[in-house]
């Protein structure tokens, strides 16, 4: 093929690829990017489609302190246990400064056996303590309260049920109106999208007619047309669904530093945005190869076509 014609291709494929679709349901799970800060400000630029955020903590992230919070809705979460009631006292802080917290993320992965791969292995007693002290009370002044997220695994439904009969125990114990109530469920899938739809449905018959959210999902280690592939009608299904409240893919990260697969990522080695991660944010697919890193393929054809476009008009005059 003429070079001339592959650069018109290559220019017309980045510049009218696909329908984008839209969601004002997603959101960010963010893991801040100390050694490339740069790569932070990616989810709050100005066309990006995410709406709000969680950080896994109970304070908002410094990276996004000048982003309006109207724009940005950060979602406080209790990771695990505390002895005490500083998650209470500290979203306390935040709306008593003004800042507007609509809901609050329970427990992160308490089913999880060890805290290897990022959950807080809590025994629903222990939670269901932490949570009558520290999470209750926020239900009165309106804020709507997430169950803790337990894995994807099978433990995690019996896992809410006994930590639900903890809780209702020591309320009935309290002297105090508040009780166990919740307004969503918290979801963990990681495999395909049968088992994703499976696994919903399992909640719902556990939790009928309660609002999920998919706080943490993703097909991982898979090739890049199976990831993308998954990714496309998690997204349309999530959208579709009235019973899905938000969602949050995993993961906003680059390739090397993923341990959900290569492929999973939002972000190349070069911290561009991949086509998940631009689709994620609203826009049209970029074709960076979630694996690649500087001086790759893309940029090497896109410097050619420069090269060769210029030396054309060159020979014009
Ligand atoms: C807080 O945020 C919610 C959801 O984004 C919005 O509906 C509500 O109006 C906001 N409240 C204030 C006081 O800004
Ligand atoms: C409370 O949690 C413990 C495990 O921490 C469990 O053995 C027990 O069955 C639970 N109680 C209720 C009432 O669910
Ligand atoms: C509730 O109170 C009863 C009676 O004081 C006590 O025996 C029981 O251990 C209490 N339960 C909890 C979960 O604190
Ligand atoms: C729990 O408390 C909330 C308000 O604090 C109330 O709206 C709800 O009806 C209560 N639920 C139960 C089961 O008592
Ligand atoms: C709860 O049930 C009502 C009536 O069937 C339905 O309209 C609503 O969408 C359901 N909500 C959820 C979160 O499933
Ligand atoms: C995913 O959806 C985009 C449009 O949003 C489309 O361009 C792309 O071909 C789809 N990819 C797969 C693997 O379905």
């Amino acid at each position: 093929m003429h070079f001339g014609r592959i650069c018109r291709l290559l220019i017309a494929t980045v510049t009218f690829t696909s329908a984008q679709t839209q969601s004002s349901k997603r959101g960010l799970i963010f893991i801040p990017n100390s050694k490339y800060p740069e790569d932070n400000q990616i989810w709050v630029q100005s066309d990006s489609d995410l709406t709000w955020y969680y950080n896994y903590g109970a304070s908002p992230s410094p990276a996004f302190s000048s982003v309006s919070q109207d724009d940005f809705e950060f979602v406080p979460m209790l990771w695990g246990t505390v002895d005490d009631t500083s998650f209470l006292d500290t979203v306390q802080s935040l709306v008593d400064s003004g800042r507007n917290i609509t809901h609050v993320l329970g427990f992160n992965e308490p089913d999880a056996a060890t805290t290897d791969g990022g959950g807080s292995s809590i025994d629903p007693a222990t939670a269901a303590d932490v949570w009558v002290k520290n999470i209750a009370p926020l239900s009165e002044q309106g804020i709507k309260l997430g169950l803790p997220a337990c894995t994807g695994g099978w433990g995690g439904i019996p896992w809410l049920q006994q930590f639900l009969g903890n809780c209702s125990a020591l309320i009935s114990n309290d002297t105090q109106t508040r009780n166990c109530s919740y307004d969503f469920v918290n979801i963990h899938w990681y495999g395909n999208f049968e088992g994703l739809a499976s696994h919903l449905g399992s909640y719902s018959a556990a939790f009928p007619n309660v609002t999920q959210w998919i706080t943490e999902y993703n097909y991982d280690n898979q090739d890049l047309a199976t990831t993308q592939n998954f990714y496309n009608t998690s997204a349309e299904y999530f959208d579709r669904l009235d019973s899905v409240g938000r969602y949050s893919y995993f993961g906003s990260f680059r390739s090397d530093d993923s341990n959900v697969g290569a492929n999973a990522v939002m972000l190349n080695n070069d911290g561009e945005l991949t086509d998940i991660g631009s689709w994620y944010l609203g826009g049209s697919a970029t074709g960076v190869d979630p694996q690649s890193a500087a001086g790759g393929f893309r940029v090497h054809v896109l410097l050619l076509c420069v090269f060769f476009v210029t030396t054309s008009i060159g020979l014009l005059y």
